[in-house]
C-alpha cells in the first residue's frame, strides 16, 4: 500500500474508488501479498525444506484456500467444516493435518475415511477414541500426539497454548505413555510429535525453548518420528515498526535440531501468510464531539473484526487521502455496536477527519473475516480479492434477508 499523490493506493486500485465502487464495510485482500508471504517463508525455510500446512481458522474463504492450494501448501485444520471446505479447494488429504483438543467421533471418522496426514491427538481419551474407529474400519491409521512443552511464548495470554495451565497438548510423562501405548496398538500409526505454543510470536527465543523440550522428549521417547509438527504463531508486524520475528534465526534453531533428528518438519502457519494481506475498508457515518475526545463511528464494528475487543489487539487505522491538516483533539474510533468494547484504537495526534470519509483498518487478514458474526443482526461485509489488474468477489455481503 502506497500513497499516490496523497490516495491510498493498493495494488495499482484506488482505495476510495474500491470503498465507492464495493460499498463498506469491504474487506479487500491482496494476491500478490498471499503470494509474497508464502514465498518468502518457503525461501527462510529453504534448508528445512517444511512441508507448510497453512492453517485454515486464519482465513477460511474458499477462494484463498484455492489460492494457497495453488502455491502448494497444505493445510491444518481443526473442525470437519474446515477439513471439507480444505478438500473442497482441491488440497490434498495427504497434505492435511488435524488439530484441536476436542474432536467429535464423527469428526475424526470423517478424517479417516479421507485418509489425511495426519490426526494430531491432545489426550489420552482422544487416542482411544480413533483408535476404536480405527478398529471398526479395520483401519490403521496414521496420528500425532501434541505435546505440551510448557514454553512460555510471550504473545498475549490469551493467544498463549504452551504452557501447562493451557488446555492444548500433553505433558512430558503423559506424552510418553501414550507414545508406548501407540506403539504397541495394531491400529496406530505414531508418525508425529507435534506442538504450537501460541500466536503472534515476534521473539525467536520461545521457540528455541520449545525446540529444546521437544528434543529432550524425542530422545526419551525413543521412536522414530517421521514427522515434527512445530505449528504456527509467526507473529506479524502490526504496528508498522520493526519489531518482526526473525525467521532465518528460528531455521538456524531448527537446522541444528534437524541435524540430530532426522525427520520431517511440518509447519502451520496462518497469519503470517494472510495477516497482513487485507484491509478493512470503512466509512464514517458520524463523528460525535465529545468534551475529552471524538468519536469518530464507522460503519465496521466489531463484528466485522473483534480482535480489538477480544484480545485488545492493535490495527492501524490510516485516512485513505492525505491532508496537512492536523487535529489537536483525541480521536476514538469506534464501531456502531451497542457494547463499550467496540472500539478499535484512540490516537491523539490525526489529520482533520470529515463525516463520510473513507478509512481504512490495516492487516486484517487473519482473524479478521474468520471470527466475524451477525452480533446485532449485522450482515457479514463483502470479501474482494485483487488479483493482478482484476478483481474477484470471493464473499457477497451478507443480504438482510439472510438474516430474517
Ligand atoms: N496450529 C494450531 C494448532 C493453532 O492452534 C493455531 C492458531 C495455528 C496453528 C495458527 O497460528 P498462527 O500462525 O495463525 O499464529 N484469534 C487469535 C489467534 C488465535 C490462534 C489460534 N490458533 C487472534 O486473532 O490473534
Amino acid at each position: 500500500m502506497i500513497y499516490k499523490k496523497n490516495k491510498l493506493i493498493l495494488d495499482g486500485f484506488d482505495v476510495v474508488y474500491l470503498g465507492k465502487k464495493y460499498k463498506t464495510p469491504l474487506y479487500c485482500y491482496s494476491l500478490k501479498k498471499i503470494k509474497d508471504n508464502i514465498q518468502k517463508l518457503k525461501t527462510n525455510f529453504k534448508k528445512i525444506n517444511p512441508l507448510i500446512c497453512y492453517a485454515v481458522k486464519a482465513n477460511a474463504n474458499l477462494s484463498i484456500l484455492k489460492e494457497i492450494k495453488n502455491n502448494n501448501l497444505g493445510a491444518d485444520v481443526v473442525s470437519i467444516g474446515e477439513l471439507i471446505r480444505a478438500i473442497k479447494a482441491g488440497i490434498k488429504p495427504k497434505k492435511i493435518v488435524f488439530s484441536g483438543v476436542g474432536k467429535t467421533s464423527a469428526e475424526i471418522e470423517y478424517a479417516i475415511t479421507k485418509n489425511i496426514l495426519l490426526i494430531n491427538a491432545e489426550s489420552k481419551s482422544e487416542i482411544l477414541e480413533i483408535e476404536r474407529i480405527a478398529k471398526l474400519k479395520n483401519k490403521i491409521v496414521n496420528i500425532g500426539i501434541r505435546l505440551n512443552p510448557n514454553t512460555d511464548a510471550k504473545t498475549l495470554s490469551q493467544i498463549s497454548t504452551g504452557k501447562k495451565e493451557n488446555k492444548f497438548g500433553i505433558d512430558q510423562k503423559v506424552f510418553l505413555q501414550l507414545v508406548n501405548y501407540s506403539k504397541r496398538s495394531k491400529y496406530l500409526n505414531l508418525k508425529c510429535l507435534s506442538v504450537h505454543i501460541g500466536s503472534q510470536i515476534l521473539s525467536h527465543k520461545p521457540y528455541q525453548d520449545m525446540l529444546r523440550v521437544v528434543e529432550k522428549v524425542v530422545k526419551r521417547s525413543d521412536h522414530k518420528f517421521e514427522y515434527v509438527d512445530l505449528g504456527g504463531g509467526m507473529g506479524i508486524n502490526y504496528d508498522n515498526n520493526n519489531n518482526k520475528l526473525d525467521l532465518k534465526k528460528y531455521s538456524k534453531k531448527i537446522e541444528e535440531f534437524l541435524k540430530k533428528n532426522d525427520c520431517k518438519i511440518i509447519f502451520e502457519p496462518g497469519r503470517s501468510i494472510v495477516g497482513n494481506s487485507a484491509i478493512l475498508i470503512t466509512k464514517i457515518i458520524y463523528i460525535k464531539e465529545g468534551t475529552k475526545k471524538d468519536f469518530i463511528i464507522l460503519d465496521a464494528a466489531m463484528n466485522d473484526l473483534i480482535r480489538p475487543a477480544l484480545y485488545g489487539a492493535y490495527h492501524r487505522i490510516i485516512p485513505t487521502k492525505k491532508t496537512k491538516k492536523i487535529t489537536n483533539k483525541i480521536y476514538e474510533f469506534v464501531g456502531p455496536i451497542c457494547e463499550s468494547t467496540d472500539t478499535f484504537t484512540t490516537v491523539k495526534k490525526y489529520q482533520k477527519l470529515n463525516e463520510k470519509d473513507f478509512l481504512v483498518i490495516c492487516d486484517v487478514g487473519a482473524y479478521g473475516t474468520s471470527l466475524a458474526s451477525n452480533y446485532n443482526l449485522r450482515p457479514k461485509p463483502i470479501e474482494i480479492l485483487i488479483k493482478g489488474s482484476k478483481i474477484q468477489i470471493i464473499k457477497k455481503r451478507q443480504k438482510i434477508s439472510e438474516l430474517m
